[in-house]
Protein backbone atom coordinates (compact mmCIF):
# COMPACT_ATOMS: atom_id res chain seq x y z
CA UNK A 1 0.00 0.00 0.00
CA UNK A 2 1.35 3.84 -0.85
CA UNK A 3 1.73 5.88 1.91
CA UNK A 4 -0.88 8.15 -0.03
CA UNK A 5 -3.57 5.25 0.18
CA UNK A 6 -5.68 6.26 3.07
CA UNK A 7 -7.63 3.25 4.31
CA UNK A 8 -10.72 3.55 5.95
CA UNK A 9 -12.57 1.64 8.79
CA UNK A 10 -14.61 -0.30 5.91
CA UNK A 11 -12.09 -2.26 2.87
CA UNK A 12 -14.81 -1.15 0.62
CA UNK A 13 -14.06 2.52 0.85
CA UNK A 14 -10.21 2.61 0.52
CA UNK A 15 -9.56 5.37 -1.01
CA UNK A 16 -6.51 5.50 -3.88
CA UNK A 17 -4.61 9.79 -3.86
CA UNK A 18 -2.24 8.32 -5.54
CA UNK A 19 -4.35 8.14 -8.58
CA UNK A 20 -5.54 11.20 -7.95
CA UNK A 21 -8.79 10.08 -9.01
CA UNK A 22 -10.94 10.45 -5.33
CA UNK A 23 -13.79 9.25 -5.30
CA UNK A 24 -15.53 11.97 -3.80
CA UNK A 25 -19.17 10.08 -3.79
CA UNK A 26 -17.68 7.04 -2.27
CA UNK A 27 -15.97 9.90 0.58
CA UNK A 28 -18.37 11.62 0.59
CA UNK A 29 -20.84 8.97 1.87
CA UNK A 30 -17.95 7.82 4.21
CA UNK A 31 -18.39 11.20 5.55
CA UNK A 32 -22.20 10.75 6.05
CA UNK A 33 -21.92 7.59 6.99
CA UNK A 34 -19.46 8.33 10.38
CA UNK A 35 -21.78 11.58 11.16
CA UNK A 36 -24.88 8.91 11.05
CA UNK A 37 -23.46 6.28 13.39
CA UNK A 38 -21.59 9.48 15.91
CA UNK A 39 -25.23 10.84 16.05
CA UNK A 40 -27.10 6.99 16.47
CA UNK A 41 -24.43 7.01 19.57
CA UNK A 42 -25.26 10.37 20.60
CA UNK A 43 -29.01 10.04 20.35
CA UNK A 44 -28.33 6.57 23.06
CA UNK A 45 -26.16 8.15 25.42
CA UNK A 46 -28.21 11.70 25.54
CA UNK A 47 -32.02 10.17 25.00
CA UNK A 48 -31.46 8.02 27.90
CA UNK A 49 -30.81 10.99 30.22
CA UNK A 50 -33.30 12.75 28.82
CA UNK A 51 -31.47 15.10 26.99
CA UNK A 52 -30.95 16.24 23.28
CA UNK A 53 -27.57 15.78 21.15
CA UNK A 54 -25.70 18.56 20.70
CA UNK A 55 -26.97 18.75 16.71
CA UNK A 56 -30.15 18.24 17.72
CA UNK A 57 -30.27 21.13 20.25
CA UNK A 58 -28.64 23.00 17.16
CA UNK A 59 -31.45 22.19 14.74
CA UNK A 60 -34.22 22.82 17.29
CA UNK A 61 -32.79 26.59 17.94
CA UNK A 62 -32.45 27.45 14.44
CA UNK A 63 -34.15 27.89 11.45
CA UNK A 64 -34.84 24.86 9.53
CA UNK A 65 -32.17 24.34 7.16
CA UNK A 66 -29.89 26.93 8.34
CA UNK A 67 -26.86 25.38 9.59
CA UNK A 68 -23.79 25.44 8.55
CA UNK A 69 -21.29 23.34 10.00
CA UNK A 70 -17.73 24.01 10.37
CA UNK A 71 -14.85 21.95 10.96
CA UNK A 72 -17.09 18.77 11.94
CA UNK A 73 -13.94 16.61 11.75
CA UNK A 74 -11.00 18.91 13.22
CA UNK A 75 -9.80 17.07 16.46
CA UNK A 76 -10.24 13.62 15.08
CA UNK A 77 -8.64 11.32 12.12
CA UNK A 78 -11.32 10.35 9.57
CA UNK A 79 -9.66 7.80 8.12
CA UNK A 80 -9.56 6.05 11.68
CA UNK A 81 -13.39 6.42 11.86
CA UNK A 82 -12.90 9.20 14.53
CA UNK A 83 -15.30 11.77 14.45
CA UNK A 84 -14.55 15.04 15.31
CA UNK A 85 -14.10 16.92 18.43
CA UNK A 86 -16.77 17.22 21.33
CA UNK A 87 -17.88 20.36 20.37
CA UNK A 88 -20.23 21.53 17.18
CA UNK A 89 -19.52 24.68 16.17
CA UNK A 90 -21.37 26.45 13.00
CA UNK A 91 -23.21 29.62 11.48
CA UNK A 92 -26.94 29.54 11.19
CA UNK A 93 -30.43 32.07 11.22
CA UNK A 94 -32.65 32.78 14.25
CA UNK A 95 -35.95 34.19 12.73
CA UNK A 96 -34.18 34.93 9.74
CA UNK A 97 -30.91 36.77 11.49
CA UNK A 98 -27.35 35.77 11.73
CA UNK A 99 -26.07 33.75 14.53
CA UNK A 100 -22.95 32.07 15.15
CA UNK A 101 -22.98 29.02 17.80
CA UNK A 102 -21.52 26.10 19.37
CA UNK A 103 -22.81 23.31 21.27
CA UNK A 104 -20.74 20.87 23.38
CA UNK A 105 -21.03 17.15 22.69
CA UNK A 106 -21.30 14.97 25.95
CA UNK A 107 -21.84 12.18 23.64
CA UNK A 108 -17.64 12.58 23.20
CA UNK A 109 -15.79 12.13 25.55
CA UNK A 110 -18.25 13.76 28.26
CA UNK A 111 -17.95 17.22 26.17
CA UNK A 112 -15.18 17.77 27.70
CA UNK A 113 -12.88 21.10 26.41
CA UNK A 114 -9.20 20.04 25.37
CA UNK A 115 -6.94 21.59 22.33
CA UNK A 116 -9.17 20.89 19.71
CA UNK A 117 -12.43 21.85 21.22
CA UNK A 118 -10.82 25.16 22.41
CA UNK A 119 -9.74 26.16 19.41
CA UNK A 120 -13.39 25.48 17.71
CA UNK A 121 -15.34 27.67 20.09
CA UNK A 122 -12.46 30.56 19.72
CA UNK A 123 -12.58 30.16 16.21
CA UNK A 124 -16.79 29.99 16.56
CA UNK A 125 -16.19 33.64 18.51
CA UNK A 126 -13.72 35.04 16.71
CA UNK A 127 -16.25 34.28 13.29
CA UNK A 128 -19.13 36.01 15.21
CA UNK A 129 -16.93 39.07 15.96
CA UNK A 130 -15.67 38.95 12.32
CA UNK A 131 -19.45 38.70 11.27
CA UNK A 132 -20.77 40.85 13.78
CA UNK A 133 -23.94 38.54 14.88
CA UNK A 134 -24.47 37.31 18.33
CA UNK A 135 -22.90 34.36 19.46
CA UNK A 136 -25.02 31.38 21.58
CA UNK A 137 -22.80 28.51 23.56
CA UNK A 138 -24.24 25.42 24.55
CA UNK A 139 -22.66 24.08 27.55
CA UNK A 140 -23.05 20.12 28.55
CA UNK A 141 -19.51 19.20 29.61
CA UNK A 142 -17.13 17.78 32.23
CA UNK A 143 -15.10 20.38 32.47
CA UNK A 144 -11.53 20.32 31.06
CA UNK A 145 -10.04 17.18 29.76
CA UNK A 146 -8.43 15.51 31.90
CA UNK A 147 -5.83 13.37 29.91
CA UNK A 148 -4.98 16.80 28.35
CA UNK A 149 -3.90 18.86 31.55
CA UNK A 150 -2.57 22.37 31.42
CA UNK A 151 -3.53 22.24 27.65
CA UNK A 152 -7.08 22.22 28.18
CA UNK A 153 -6.64 24.46 30.91
CA UNK A 154 -5.14 26.93 28.88
CA UNK A 155 -7.76 27.04 26.10
CA UNK A 156 -10.05 27.96 28.95
CA UNK A 157 -7.66 30.70 29.85
CA UNK A 158 -7.92 31.58 25.52
CA UNK A 159 -12.04 31.23 25.70
CA UNK A 160 -12.45 33.66 28.92
CA UNK A 161 -10.10 36.38 27.30
CA UNK A 162 -12.32 36.24 23.83
CA UNK A 163 -15.50 36.33 25.64
CA UNK A 164 -13.82 39.21 27.63
CA UNK A 165 -13.30 40.82 23.94
CA UNK A 166 -16.61 39.98 22.78
CA UNK A 167 -18.19 41.49 25.60
CA UNK A 168 -20.20 44.53 24.84
CA UNK A 169 -19.80 43.94 20.94
CA UNK A 170 -21.96 41.02 20.18
CA UNK A 171 -24.47 39.72 22.00
CA UNK A 172 -23.51 36.44 23.88
CA UNK A 173 -25.71 34.16 25.23
CA UNK A 174 -24.94 30.53 27.11
CA UNK A 175 -27.08 27.62 27.63
CA UNK A 176 -26.59 25.26 30.24
CA UNK A 177 -28.17 21.67 29.18
CA UNK A 178 -25.93 19.64 31.18
CA UNK A 179 -23.07 19.63 33.74
CA UNK A 180 -20.39 22.75 33.66
CA UNK A 181 -17.96 22.59 35.82
CA UNK A 182 -15.10 24.00 37.53
CA UNK A 183 -13.22 26.71 35.92
CA UNK A 184 -15.64 26.12 32.95
CA UNK A 185 -18.20 27.88 34.76
CA UNK A 186 -16.78 31.56 34.33
CA UNK A 187 -17.13 30.68 30.48
CA UNK A 188 -20.83 31.30 30.07
CA UNK A 189 -20.75 33.60 33.48
CA UNK A 190 -18.37 35.99 31.55
CA UNK A 191 -21.37 36.39 28.95
CA UNK A 192 -24.65 38.54 29.01
CA UNK A 193 -27.10 35.48 29.72
CA UNK A 194 -27.55 32.09 31.40
CA UNK A 195 -30.39 30.20 30.61
CA UNK A 196 -30.53 26.66 32.60
CA UNK A 197 -33.12 24.09 33.04
CA UNK A 198 -35.32 22.35 35.76
CA UNK A 199 -33.30 18.89 35.49
CA UNK A 200 -30.05 17.65 34.45
CA UNK A 201 -28.56 21.54 34.32
CA UNK A 202 -25.46 21.85 37.06
CA UNK A 203 -22.96 24.74 37.79
CA UNK A 204 -20.37 24.62 40.31
CA UNK A 205 -17.15 25.76 41.20
CA UNK A 206 -16.24 22.51 43.20
CA UNK A 207 -18.50 19.54 42.55
CA UNK A 208 -20.55 17.35 45.58
CA UNK A 209 -17.34 14.79 46.05
CA UNK A 210 -15.05 17.74 46.45
CA UNK A 211 -16.94 19.95 48.72
CA UNK A 212 -17.87 16.54 50.68
CA UNK A 213 -13.59 15.76 50.71
CA UNK A 214 -12.75 19.06 52.03
CA UNK A 215 -15.90 20.13 53.94
CA UNK A 216 -17.44 17.34 54.95
CA UNK A 217 -20.99 18.57 53.58
CA UNK A 218 -22.88 15.80 51.66
CA UNK A 219 -25.16 17.83 49.10
CA UNK A 220 -26.37 16.88 45.64
CA UNK A 221 -25.55 18.05 42.03
CA UNK A 222 -29.14 20.05 42.72
CA UNK A 223 -28.76 21.75 45.75
CA UNK A 224 -25.46 23.18 45.18
CA UNK A 225 -25.64 23.73 41.56
CA UNK A 226 -28.61 23.11 40.17
CA UNK A 227 -31.17 25.46 38.41
CA UNK A 228 -33.12 26.36 40.95
CA UNK A 229 -30.23 27.44 43.22
CA UNK A 230 -29.03 29.67 40.30
CA UNK A 231 -32.45 31.27 39.90
CA UNK A 232 -33.35 31.93 42.57
CA UNK A 233 -30.79 32.46 45.50
CA UNK A 234 -27.14 33.30 43.63
CA UNK A 235 -28.38 35.30 40.27
CA UNK A 236 -25.77 33.27 37.93
CA UNK A 237 -28.95 32.91 35.89
CA UNK A 238 -31.05 34.53 33.72
CA UNK A 239 -33.56 32.32 32.84
CA UNK A 240 -35.12 28.61 34.19
CA UNK A 241 -36.40 26.50 31.39
CA UNK A 242 -38.96 24.00 31.90
CA UNK A 243 -36.92 21.92 29.62
CA UNK A 244 -34.17 22.05 26.66
CA UNK A 245 -37.71 23.34 24.38
CA UNK A 246 -38.19 26.06 26.32
CA UNK A 247 -34.67 26.98 26.84
CA UNK A 248 -34.37 27.26 23.23
CA UNK A 249 -37.31 28.82 22.41
CA UNK A 250 -36.41 31.54 24.97
CA UNK A 251 -32.65 31.97 23.74
CA UNK A 252 -35.02 32.81 19.49
CA UNK A 253 -37.20 34.63 21.86
CA UNK A 254 -34.87 36.99 23.78
CA UNK A 255 -32.71 37.35 20.16
CA UNK A 256 -35.76 39.27 18.78
CA UNK A 257 -35.06 42.58 21.05
CA UNK A 258 -31.12 42.27 20.69
CA UNK A 259 -29.55 44.26 17.92
CA UNK A 260 -26.81 41.75 16.37
CA UNK A 261 -24.24 43.38 17.31
CA UNK A 262 -23.35 47.70 18.87
CA UNK A 263 -23.29 49.20 16.04
CA UNK A 264 -26.61 47.74 14.69
CA UNK A 265 -29.92 50.06 15.73
CA UNK A 266 -32.22 48.43 17.98
CA UNK A 267 -34.45 46.09 16.63
CA UNK A 268 -37.98 48.00 15.71
CA UNK A 269 -40.68 46.46 14.43
CA UNK A 270 -43.53 47.05 12.34
CA UNK A 271 -46.77 47.32 15.13
CA UNK A 272 -50.48 47.25 14.75
CA UNK A 273 -52.43 49.19 17.16
CA UNK A 274 -54.73 47.28 18.91
CA UNK A 275 -58.11 48.23 19.83
CA UNK A 276 -57.45 47.33 23.83
CA UNK A 277 -57.47 50.16 26.28
CA UNK A 278 -56.40 49.22 30.06
CA UNK A 279 -56.98 51.35 32.90
CA UNK A 280 -53.28 51.55 33.96
CA UNK A 281 -54.05 53.78 36.96
CA UNK A 282 -56.57 51.31 37.91
CA UNK A 283 -54.01 49.04 38.77
CA UNK A 284 -52.08 50.68 41.11
CA UNK A 285 -53.62 51.77 44.55
CA UNK A 286 -53.73 55.05 45.73
CA UNK A 287 -52.62 54.23 49.37
CA UNK A 288 -48.91 53.90 48.81
CA UNK A 289 -48.34 50.67 51.30
CA UNK A 290 -50.89 48.47 49.41
CA UNK A 291 -48.71 46.33 47.00
CA UNK A 292 -49.59 45.48 43.56
CA UNK A 293 -47.88 43.91 40.64
CA UNK A 294 -45.71 45.95 38.48
CA UNK A 295 -45.64 43.77 35.70
CA UNK A 296 -49.02 43.77 35.38
CA UNK A 297 -48.23 47.78 34.66
CA UNK A 298 -45.79 47.28 32.16
CA UNK A 299 -47.96 44.82 30.39
CA UNK A 300 -50.95 47.10 30.05
CA UNK A 301 -48.41 49.97 28.25
CA UNK A 302 -46.15 47.54 26.53
CA UNK A 303 -46.85 46.42 22.61
CA UNK A 304 -49.21 43.09 22.52
CA UNK A 305 -48.51 42.98 26.74
CA UNK A 306 -45.14 40.88 25.90
CA UNK A 307 -43.00 41.40 28.12
CA UNK A 308 -39.61 39.01 28.45
CA UNK A 309 -38.04 39.27 31.94
CA UNK A 310 -34.71 38.63 32.80
CA UNK A 311 -33.77 36.95 36.44
CA UNK A 312 -37.60 36.93 36.92
CA UNK A 313 -36.92 34.77 39.99
CA UNK A 314 -33.66 37.12 41.85
CA UNK A 315 -33.96 39.65 43.71
CA UNK A 316 -38.15 40.27 43.11
CA UNK A 317 -38.62 43.38 44.35
CA UNK A 318 -36.72 44.44 41.07
CA UNK A 319 -38.05 43.44 37.21
CA UNK A 320 -35.95 43.67 34.26
CA UNK A 321 -36.70 42.45 30.87
CA UNK A 322 -37.45 43.55 27.34
CA UNK A 323 -40.27 44.50 25.13
CA UNK A 324 -41.56 46.89 22.64
CA UNK A 325 -42.99 49.88 22.68
CA UNK A 326 -44.65 50.60 19.63
CA UNK A 327 -42.42 48.74 17.52
CA UNK A 328 -39.01 49.86 19.04
CA UNK A 329 -37.33 47.35 21.75
CA UNK A 330 -36.98 49.31 25.12
CA UNK A 331 -35.13 47.57 28.23
CA UNK A 332 -37.32 47.86 31.14
CA UNK A 333 -36.48 48.45 34.53
CA UNK A 334 -39.29 48.53 37.52
CA UNK A 335 -39.37 48.45 41.76
CA UNK A 336 -41.77 45.78 42.42
CA UNK A 337 -44.22 46.44 45.31
CA UNK A 338 -45.36 42.80 45.81
CA UNK A 339 -41.82 41.58 46.89
CA UNK A 340 -40.55 43.43 49.80
CA UNK A 341 -42.10 46.54 49.45
CA UNK A 342 -40.20 46.93 46.36
CA UNK A 343 -36.94 48.50 48.31
CA UNK A 344 -34.02 48.43 46.82
CA UNK A 345 -31.11 45.86 48.66
CA UNK A 346 -27.67 44.79 47.25
CA UNK A 347 -29.45 41.72 45.05
CA UNK A 348 -31.65 44.50 43.21
CA UNK A 349 -28.52 46.54 42.62
CA UNK A 350 -26.72 44.45 41.00
CA UNK A 351 -29.47 42.61 39.11
CA UNK A 352 -30.52 46.01 37.43
CA UNK A 353 -27.10 47.69 37.42
CA UNK A 354 -26.15 44.92 34.74
CA UNK A 355 -29.26 45.02 32.79
CA UNK A 356 -29.07 48.57 32.43
CA UNK A 357 -25.42 48.27 31.53
CA UNK A 358 -26.65 45.82 29.01
CA UNK A 359 -28.83 47.86 27.43
CA UNK A 360 -26.16 50.66 27.00
CA UNK A 361 -24.10 48.63 25.67
CA UNK A 362 -25.82 47.69 22.68
CA UNK A 363 -27.86 51.22 22.07
CA UNK A 364 -31.63 49.95 24.15
CA UNK A 365 -33.22 52.55 25.38
CA UNK A 366 -33.73 51.88 29.19
CA UNK A 367 -37.19 52.59 30.12
CA UNK A 368 -37.36 53.14 34.37
CA UNK A 369 -40.87 52.60 36.07
CA UNK A 370 -39.91 54.34 39.82
CA UNK A 371 -42.59 53.13 43.07
CA UNK A 372 -39.54 52.93 45.74
CA UNK A 373 -39.39 53.51 49.76
CA UNK A 374 -36.12 53.19 49.48
CA UNK A 375 -32.84 51.19 50.44
CA UNK A 376 -33.83 48.25 52.57
CA UNK A 377 -32.29 49.60 56.27
CA UNK A 378 -30.75 47.05 58.45
CA UNK A 379 -27.94 45.54 59.28
CA UNK A 380 -27.82 42.24 57.37
CA UNK A 381 -27.99 44.88 54.31
CA UNK A 382 -25.07 46.84 55.51
CA UNK A 383 -22.75 43.77 55.95
CA UNK A 384 -23.53 42.85 52.47
CA UNK A 385 -22.13 45.79 51.14
CA UNK A 386 -24.96 47.81 50.13
CA UNK A 387 -22.59 50.78 49.81
CA UNK A 388 -20.29 49.17 47.48
CA UNK A 389 -23.23 46.98 45.90
CA UNK A 390 -25.61 49.68 45.67
CA UNK A 391 -23.09 51.90 43.74
CA UNK A 392 -22.99 49.56 40.47
CA UNK A 393 -26.64 50.52 39.85
CA UNK A 394 -25.71 54.44 40.28
CA UNK A 395 -22.78 53.63 38.20
CA UNK A 396 -24.67 51.97 35.10
CA UNK A 397 -27.19 54.60 35.14
CA UNK A 398 -24.72 57.49 35.51
CA UNK A 399 -22.46 56.17 32.82
CA UNK A 400 -25.39 55.03 30.04
CA UNK A 401 -25.55 56.90 26.90
CA UNK A 402 -28.53 55.09 25.99
CA UNK A 403 -32.04 57.19 25.59
CA UNK A 404 -33.31 57.07 29.57
CA UNK A 405 -36.65 57.63 30.39
CA UNK A 406 -38.55 57.59 33.78
CA UNK A 407 -42.04 57.45 35.16
CA UNK A 408 -42.35 57.59 38.67
CA UNK A 409 -45.78 55.87 39.29
CA UNK A 410 -46.42 56.62 43.08
CA UNK A 411 -43.23 57.17 45.00
CA UNK A 412 -39.94 57.94 45.38
CA UNK A 413 -38.12 58.31 48.53
CA UNK A 414 -34.34 59.54 49.29
CA UNK A 415 -31.36 57.69 48.09
CA UNK A 416 -33.25 55.10 45.91
CA UNK A 417 -35.33 58.42 44.01
CA UNK A 418 -31.83 59.46 42.82
CA UNK A 419 -30.46 56.19 41.61
CA UNK A 420 -33.83 54.88 40.27
CA UNK A 421 -33.34 57.03 36.39
CA UNK A 422 -33.52 60.11 38.15
CA UNK A 423 -32.46 63.57 35.94
CA UNK A 424 -29.46 63.95 37.69
CA UNK A 425 -28.06 60.88 37.02
CA UNK A 426 -28.64 61.50 33.44
CA UNK A 427 -32.23 60.45 32.78
CA UNK A 428 -33.51 62.08 29.70
CA UNK A 429 -36.65 62.51 30.61
CA UNK A 430 -38.48 61.90 33.33
CA UNK A 431 -41.87 62.19 34.27
CA UNK A 432 -44.47 61.23 37.43
CA UNK A 433 -48.08 60.25 37.96
CA UNK A 434 -50.19 62.92 39.94
CA UNK A 435 -49.71 62.82 43.38
CA UNK A 436 -46.33 61.08 43.58
CA UNK A 437 -44.80 60.81 46.62
CA UNK A 438 -41.03 62.38 46.16
CA UNK A 439 -39.18 63.19 49.10
CA UNK A 440 -36.35 62.83 51.03
CA UNK A 441 -37.82 60.78 53.85
CA UNK A 442 -41.90 59.59 54.71
CA UNK A 443 -43.71 61.80 56.67
CA UNK A 444 -43.36 59.59 59.94
CA UNK A 445 -39.54 59.64 59.74
CA UNK A 446 -39.27 63.14 58.89
CA UNK A 447 -41.42 64.33 61.16
CA UNK A 448 -39.77 62.58 64.14
CA UNK A 449 -36.52 63.99 63.30
CA UNK A 450 -37.28 67.69 62.16
CA UNK A 451 -39.55 68.12 64.89
CA UNK A 452 -37.92 66.34 67.78
CA UNK A 453 -38.57 69.02 70.14
CA UNK A 454 -42.09 70.09 69.34
CA UNK A 455 -43.13 66.03 70.23
CA UNK A 456 -40.90 65.93 73.01
CA UNK A 457 -43.15 68.58 74.57
CA UNK A 458 -46.42 67.34 73.27
CA UNK A 459 -45.46 63.97 74.49
CA UNK A 460 -44.84 65.54 77.82
CA UNK A 461 -48.49 67.44 77.51
CA UNK A 462 -50.06 64.34 76.49
CA UNK A 463 -50.90 65.40 72.96
CA UNK A 464 -48.25 63.62 70.83
CA UNK A 465 -50.17 61.51 68.22
CA UNK A 466 -52.16 64.97 67.60
CA UNK A 467 -49.11 66.99 67.22
CA UNK A 468 -47.44 64.16 65.04
CA UNK A 469 -50.54 64.00 62.74
CA UNK A 470 -51.13 67.42 62.50
CA UNK A 471 -47.10 67.63 61.22
CA UNK A 472 -47.14 64.85 59.43
CA UNK A 473 -50.10 66.00 57.10
CA UNK A 474 -48.10 69.65 56.65
CA UNK A 475 -44.98 67.98 55.97
CA UNK A 476 -46.90 65.62 53.34
CA UNK A 477 -48.64 68.60 51.52
CA UNK A 478 -45.41 71.01 51.38
CA UNK A 479 -42.79 68.44 51.30
CA UNK A 480 -44.02 65.04 49.34
CA UNK A 481 -45.68 65.88 46.44
CA UNK A 482 -43.97 66.23 42.78
CA UNK A 483 -45.01 69.82 42.22
CA UNK A 484 -41.24 71.00 43.82
CA UNK A 485 -39.79 68.84 41.39
CA UNK A 486 -41.40 69.84 38.08
CA UNK A 487 -40.96 73.46 39.50
CA UNK A 488 -37.07 72.33 40.10
CA UNK A 489 -37.19 70.69 36.62
CA UNK A 490 -36.32 67.16 38.11
CA UNK A 491 -39.18 66.15 36.44
CA UNK A 492 -40.75 67.05 33.02
CA UNK A 493 -44.21 66.64 33.96
CA UNK A 494 -46.73 65.62 35.84
CA UNK A 495 -49.11 62.93 33.66
CA UNK A 496 -52.05 60.67 34.02
CA UNK A 497 -51.58 56.94 34.36
CA UNK A 498 -53.38 56.33 31.07
CA UNK A 499 -50.97 58.34 28.94
CA UNK A 500 -47.82 56.82 30.27
CA UNK A 501 -47.10 54.52 26.83
CA UNK A 502 -47.87 57.17 24.85
CA UNK A 503 -46.01 59.93 26.84
CA UNK A 504 -43.07 56.81 27.04
CA UNK A 505 -43.22 56.38 23.13
CA UNK A 506 -43.21 60.48 22.46
CA UNK A 507 -39.80 60.34 24.26
CA UNK A 508 -38.49 57.11 22.73
CA UNK A 509 -38.81 59.02 19.51
CA UNK A 510 -37.75 62.63 20.59
CA UNK A 511 -34.64 60.60 21.97
CA UNK A 512 -33.80 58.06 19.33
CA UNK A 513 -30.77 60.15 18.08
CA UNK A 514 -29.10 60.00 21.63
CA UNK A 515 -25.59 58.40 21.41
CA UNK A 516 -23.50 60.02 24.10
CA UNK A 517 -20.09 58.58 24.57
CA UNK A 518 -18.38 59.13 27.72
CA UNK A 519 -14.92 61.03 26.70
CA UNK A 520 -13.51 61.83 29.74
CA UNK A 521 -9.93 61.48 30.77
CA UNK A 522 -9.67 57.86 31.79
CA UNK A 523 -9.26 55.04 30.33
CA UNK A 524 -12.16 53.49 31.89
CA UNK A 525 -13.67 54.41 35.07
CA UNK A 526 -13.47 52.02 38.18
CA UNK A 527 -17.00 50.54 38.37
CA UNK A 528 -17.71 49.19 41.84
CA UNK A 529 -17.45 46.10 42.11
C1 LIG B 1 -11.91 13.47 30.75
C2 LIG B 1 -14.07 12.98 31.27
C3 LIG B 1 -14.14 14.10 32.13
C4 LIG B 1 -12.98 14.92 32.24
C5 LIG B 1 -16.05 13.13 32.12
N1 LIG B 1 -15.26 12.42 31.32
N2 LIG B 1 -15.36 14.15 32.65
N3 LIG B 1 -12.97 12.68 30.58
N4 LIG B 1 -11.90 14.58 31.52
N5 LIG B 1 -12.98 16.04 32.98
C6 LIG B 1 -15.64 11.23 30.53
C7 LIG B 1 -15.94 10.02 31.39
O1 LIG B 1 -14.75 9.33 31.67
C8 LIG B 1 -16.85 9.23 30.48
O2 LIG B 1 -16.08 8.61 29.49
C9 LIG B 1 -17.65 10.33 29.77
O3 LIG B 1 -16.87 11.51 29.88
C10 LIG B 1 -18.99 10.57 30.41
O4 LIG B 1 -18.80 10.80 31.80
P1 LIG B 1 -19.66 10.03 32.91
O5 LIG B 1 -18.99 10.26 34.18
O6 LIG B 1 -19.90 8.62 32.49
O7 LIG B 1 -21.03 10.80 32.82
P2 LIG B 1 -22.01 11.20 34.01
O8 LIG B 1 -22.25 10.05 34.89
O9 LIG B 1 -23.19 11.82 33.34
O10 LIG B 1 -21.24 12.30 34.87
C11 LIG B 1 -20.89 13.54 34.26
C12 LIG B 1 -19.96 14.35 35.19
C13 LIG B 1 -18.76 13.47 35.63
C14 LIG B 1 -20.76 14.80 36.41
C15 LIG B 1 -19.54 15.59 34.43
O11 LIG B 1 -18.21 12.89 34.47
C16 LIG B 1 -17.73 14.27 36.30
O12 LIG B 1 -17.86 14.60 37.48
N6 LIG B 1 -16.65 14.57 35.58
C17 LIG B 1 -15.55 15.34 36.11
C18 LIG B 1 -15.92 16.78 36.28
C19 LIG B 1 -14.74 17.61 36.65
O13 LIG B 1 -14.33 17.63 37.81
N7 LIG B 1 -14.13 18.23 35.61
C20 LIG B 1 -12.96 19.04 35.79
C21 LIG B 1 -13.44 20.36 36.25
S1 LIG B 1 -12.14 21.51 36.40
P3 LIG B 1 -16.51 7.22 28.80
O14 LIG B 1 -15.33 6.86 27.99
O15 LIG B 1 -16.82 6.29 29.92
O16 LIG B 1 -17.71 7.55 27.98
C22 LIG B 1 -12.23 22.34 35.02
C23 LIG B 1 -11.16 23.36 34.96
C24 LIG B 1 -11.46 24.45 34.01
O17 LIG B 1 -13.00 22.17 34.19
C25 LIG B 1 -10.36 25.44 34.16
C26 LIG B 1 -10.74 26.81 33.82
C27 LIG B 1 -9.81 27.82 34.37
Amino acid sequence: MSDSMITLTDESLTIDHSSREVDRERFIAYQNELSAQAEEKAQQRQHAKGKMTARERIDTLLDPGSFTEIGQFVGGNVAEGFKGAAVVCGLGQINGRQVAIYAQDFSVQGGTLGEAEGDKIIATIDKALLLRIPVIGIMDSGGARIQEGVVALGQYGRIFKKTCQASGVIPQISLILGPCAGGAVYSPALTDFIIMTKDNSHMFVTGPDVVRATTGEDVSFADLGGAQVHNFQSGVAHYLAEDEDDALDYTRTLLTYLPSNSDEPVPFYDYIEEDVHIDVGAIVPDETKVPYDVVDVISAIVDYGEFVQIQEFFARNIVVGFACIEGRSVGIVANQPIHDAGTLDVDASEKAARFVQFCDAFKIPVVTLVDVPGYRPGTQQEQAGIIRRGAKLIWAYATASVPLVTVILRKAYGGAYIVMGSKSLGGDLVYAWPGAEIAVLGADGAVSIIHRRELAKALEEGNEAEVHAELSAAYTRNNVNPYLSVARGELDGIISPNDTRATISASLEALQTKNTIYTGPARHGNMPM
